[in-house]
């Protein structure tokens, strides 16, 4: 979810005022080639390098955001027919990540390649604010209206808009969605919202899943509601901002973090926010950094903020009667999770401090009693191994695999009994 874990380097460069010197020696670094080429590339480019076709498509929101979604419509080294009925996985990153999440390792490691190597029709989704993403019609990024969003606006907007252009495009009735971190929660807050929405998402499954983030754990736990106001007010500071690294701040981390004997201390930098990650590929760190954090607003942690202090799912609170204005009511509406009816896979795990295991008990489970389809816990994972373990290929995605194709199956059957009778 949250990984400021190079806050301290690139605040020491600002701080230091080193921001020209750390270019200089970002422009040496990438004379001589030392960055890996991946740091480089967007996520068709990456497909394209492990020779899977990819495709670019925008979407534009119903309120005028350009979107990019990423898509790998075929097996590794093959054309295929793009309107063979095949399930669509449309796969939903989370906080300061970006679709990137789904392709960070081996072609064999990573959850868009495999699926994709399974016979499924992959989209990408990439939020707004990511850098695929960071269009609108009306003006750009350098307009503060362009940041004045948070995930709610995922929800409402992004998630809507993206998936009616992909079952458009692919003649389609529904998807199967596979959301990460904060990609279930606009999940979650959207089911809950919207029962016609509901009928085009026939499996939700949800990765390291989060709705109330009362028991949070890492950074936040540590300096508990005391560190949170601080944020709460340095963060109030800067309205309708980005919440991004330099570039070039950015290739320096991901150098260093490149380096043999960089790579442990950068990841028990990310571990201390995020649990101990121990499924990571070391010598990709580097590429990970490059990758990962990926811009939004800062709005939207803001309203993260929120929902740890007031321990609810709510949307964003914009004070007494900033919400009378926006709502209609004094304080921001709840999230209904009960109203939810699609069948939804948890994936969890007792080692991921970011999505707690109480969290999920408290405000997933016992609401959507109903509706979750499986509830299945992964030994060991932290946060970020569901998307950028190596052993989750193992342990994790064909599980997924085989639920949605003996669904799809059983689909496609009862929609041929139904023509001929
Ligand atoms: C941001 O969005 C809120 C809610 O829609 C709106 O009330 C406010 O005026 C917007 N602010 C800016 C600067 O666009
Ligand atoms: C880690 O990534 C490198 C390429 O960046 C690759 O050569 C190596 O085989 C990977 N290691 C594992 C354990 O997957
Ligand atoms: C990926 O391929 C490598 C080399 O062929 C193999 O050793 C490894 O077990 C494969 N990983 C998975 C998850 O299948």
């Amino acid at each position: 979810m949250c990984y400021v874990h190079h806050f301290p380097l690139s605040h020491f460069c600002f701080v230091m005022r080193i921001d020209i010197s750390c270019f200089l020696i970002l422009s040496f670094i990438n004379s001589v080639k030392l960055i890996d080429d991946e740091c480089y590339m967007t996520v068709p480019e990456i497909g394209k390098q492990y020779g899977y076709e990819s495709e670019v498509h925008l979407v534009r929101t119903k309120d005028d955001y350009i979107l990019e979604l990423h898509r790998f419509p075929c097996r590794m080294n093959e054309k295929c027919d793009k309107f063979s009925k095949r399930p669509i996985v449309f796969m939903q990153h989370g906080l300061l990540a970006d679709g990137f999440s789904w392709i960070p390792n081996l072609a064999n490691q990573s959850t868009g390649f495999v699926f994709a190597d399974s016979g499924f029709d992959v989209w990408i989704a990439n939020s707004r604010g990511t850098p695929a993403s960071q269009k609108h019609v009306g003006y750009g990024p350098e307009n503060k209206k362009f940041w004045n969003f948070t995930w709610q606006q995922m929800s409402e907007f992004d998630l809507t808009s993206s998936i009616d252009y992909v079952l458009k495009e692919t003649k389609q009735e529904f998807v199967y969605y596979l959301g990460h971190s904060q990609g279930t929660m606009i999940m979650f807050s959207r089911l809950a919202e919207d029962k016609d929405f509901s009928k085009k998402i026939r499996h939700f499954h949800a990765l390291a899943p989060v709705a109330t983030v009362s028991h949070i754990g890492g950074l936040f736990g540590l300096f508990g509601k005391q560190f949170l106001t601080y944020a709460e007010i340095l963060l109030g500071r800067l309205p309708y901002s980005p919440l991004s690294i330099p570039r070039t701040v950015q290739k320096m981390i991901s150098y260093m973090c490149s380096k043999f004997l960089m790579q442990n201390i950068c990841t028990l930098d990310i571990g201390f926010i995020d649990g101990n990650e121990k499924m990571f590929n070391q010598s990709r760190v580097g590429v990970y950094l490059c990758h990962t954090p990926a811009a939004t607003s800062v709005k939207d942690l803001q309203h993260w903020i929120q929902l740890v202090k007031s321990q609810k799912v709510a949307k964003f609170d914009y004070g007494k009667d900033g919400n009378m204005a926006e709502y209609g009511q004094p304080t921001p509406p709840v999230y209904d999770l009960t109203q939810i009816d699609t069948p939804t896979y948890l994936y969890w795990s007792r080692d991921d401090i970011l999505a707690d295991t109480q969290d999920i008990r408290d405000s997933i489970l016992s609401k959507m009693k109903k509706t979750i389809a499986g509830s299945i816990e992964l030994p060991h994972y932290s946060h970020m191994d569901f998307v950028f373990g190596i052993k989750a290929a193992f342990d994790l995605y064909p599980g997924i695999i085989k639920t949605i194709k003996d669904d799809f199956n059983r689909y496609q059957i009862t929609r041929r009994l139904r023509k001929v009778s």
